[in-house]
């Protein structure tokens, strides 16, 4: 399976911190922020692995990361995302460094307390379709929200003004070599973007995706100035990913 790691976006929901540099590059107590989603790679064996990214210090990442050296790495694979379209606009960017493998995306501002080993494992058993990853939250209107029948994902809402649960949909993803041709499928969400909620749910629909509610905590970084302080303190109190 290869590793997919979108740090692009024009951060715009943690400026003024944002506007010189790239928000995967600022600190989560005493790492940038990227290094986090590198290390859930690496820990559930991904070695190949591309960072996609933009806007504002691209460059800098080269800087910062180079080779991956400081993961174990011999190579990262980059590539350039043009002003902001979406995460699966991203993702449509990596279509020729996948080579119809399955591949593991994770969002640059997504970090975890443990780790993905059993799920990258059941993944790679399943003959077709997606995976995602389900956790409890205290406010679902700011995520890709999943509608449930017991263990089974019966629909996503990007952000419900509504909620029909409080299991969020994660920023760790999984997908056979088909999500390409879901991607191009896809319309611009109401806030412009190709959503990947709209993947999840072309999965769904299909009857080829299966979620697991994930062990131990997770942070998105990049919703709000007080999800990054709750990353930090969860990390500076109990580690994250053996970093
Ligand atoms: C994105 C996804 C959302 C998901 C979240 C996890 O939200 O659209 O479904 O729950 O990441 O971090 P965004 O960061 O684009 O607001």
């Amino acid at each position: 399976m290869k590793g997919i790691i979108l740090a692009g976006g024009m951060g715009t929901r943690m400026l003024p911190m944002t506007k010189v540099t790239n928000k995967h590059l600022l600190p989560i107590y005493d790492k940038p922020m990227i290094y986090y989603p590198i290390q859930t790679l690496v820990n559930a064996g991904i070695d190949d692995i591309m960072i996609v990214t933009g806007g504002k210090g691209a460059g800098d990442f080269l800087e910062l990361l180079g080779n991956g050296k400081a993961f174990g790495l011999k190579h990262i694979n980059y590539t350039y995302q043009d002003g902001a379209g979406g995460i699966a606009a991203a993702l449509a960017l990596t279509e020729h460094f996948a080579e119809r493998n399955k591949i593991a995306l994770i969002l640059g501002d997504n970090v975890i307390e443990k780790n993905i080993v059993k799920g990258v494992a059941d993944f790679e058993k399943q003959e077709k379709g997606a995976k995602i990853y389900l956790k409890e939250v205290k406010n679902p209107q700011a995520y890709g929200i999943a509608e449930l029948d017991g263990g089974r994902v019966l629909s996503i809402v990007e952000k419900p003004e509504q909620p029909k649960s409080n299991m969020a949909v994660i920023g760790i993803y999984m997908y056979d070599a088909r999500v390409y041709d879901i991607v191009r499928t896809l319309k611009p969400s109401g806030r412009g973007e190709l959503e990947i909620t709209d993947v999840n749910n072309a999965y769904i629909k299909e009857g080829t995706m299966t979620s697991e509610v994930l062990d131990g905590w997770w942070g998105d970084c990049g919703e709000s100035f007080d999800s990054m302080l709750e990353a930090a303190n969860l990390i500076a109190r109990t580690g994250a990913n053996n970093l």
